[in-house]
């Protein structure tokens, strides 16, 4: 057992908070989870192209069109499209699309933001701004970035709103509720992984005090909101080979420096 493991069992009893039962408490747990947050009429004003499928199959062909279709737009300026290659072990299968809004009106991905920001505001604290938006796009996401902090210092919220489904299968995304008030340990970690390395992935930020074991999941349907404090550790879990991915919108929002 290597001795980053045998610390994962030693802290896990200190590192896991107990989850807040209404799953809205952003505060305590890092996280609030708004399930049928919008209907599927409203995802399909947002995103009047996006096809709804009823059955996985339909699904995983339609998620691998697109995935292949967005592929192609890799390092276009404009709209930001970063599709992972072969090369870059993780995060394989996922493309990050910047500013889906700015795309043009025939694409499938194109984001109507009209009433959208009004409603998730209601539930940002005050002192948080809205930055920008992503659609992530995970189609065969086998090796997805294991658990990590994105954002050691900055105030960052992310409010992930589901537009297909996300099951187990899928590979959900995780949280261990309560990190990212975790100030010590996380400086602890950072240290660590400056030094030694990570075993979880390449960067400083991965969680490799944090254990799988302690995090909450989340499984979802078209329309939940997920909100997350990134300061706390996270993570999509590896799909297998029945899921069949997902997209995500992701609306981001940021505490100025004052
Ligand atoms: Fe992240």
């Amino acid at each position: 057992m290597s001795v980053r493991k045998k610390l994962r069992d030693i802290l896990l009893p200190y590192l896991s908070s107990k989850v807040d039962k209404s799953l809205e408490d952003l505060d305590s747990n890092g996280f609030l989870y708004k399930k049928k947050f919008f209907s599927k009429i409203e995802i399909k004003e947002f995103f009047p192209n996006l096809k709804f499928c009823e059955s996985n199959i339909e699904k995983k062909i339609y998620l691998k069109k697109l995935f292949e279709k967005y592929s192609k737009f890799y390092k276009n300026k404009k709209i930001d499209v970063r599709a992972k290659t072969e090369n870059h072990k993780i995060d394989y299968g996922l493309i990050d699309i910047r500013d889906p809004d700015e795309l043009q009106d025939e694409h499938p991905l194109r984001l109507r933001i009209d009433k959208i920001l009004k409603r998730i505001e209601e539930y940002i604290p005050n002192n948080y701004i809205f930055n920008h938006f992503n659609v992530y796009l995970y189609s065969e996401c086998f090796k997805p970035r294991c658990l990590h902090i994105d954002s050691f210092n900055g105030k960052h919220l992310k409010a992930f709103i589901y537009l297909t489904n996300s099951n187990f299968e899928d590979g959900v995304y995780s949280y261990v509720p309560g990190s990212h008030k975790k100030k010590f340990i996380n400086f602890l970690q950072y240290i660590l992984n400056t030094i030694r390395g990570s075993d979880l992935g390449v960067k400083s930020n991965d969680g490799t005090l944090y254990s799988v074991e302690s995090c909450f999941s989340f499984p979802a349907e078209v329309g939940d909101m997920l909100i997350s404090d990134q300061r706390g550790v996270h993570g999509d879990l590896p799909c297998n080979s029945n899921g069949s991915g997902k997209i995500v919108l992701v609306v981001n929002f940021l505490m100025p420096n004052l």
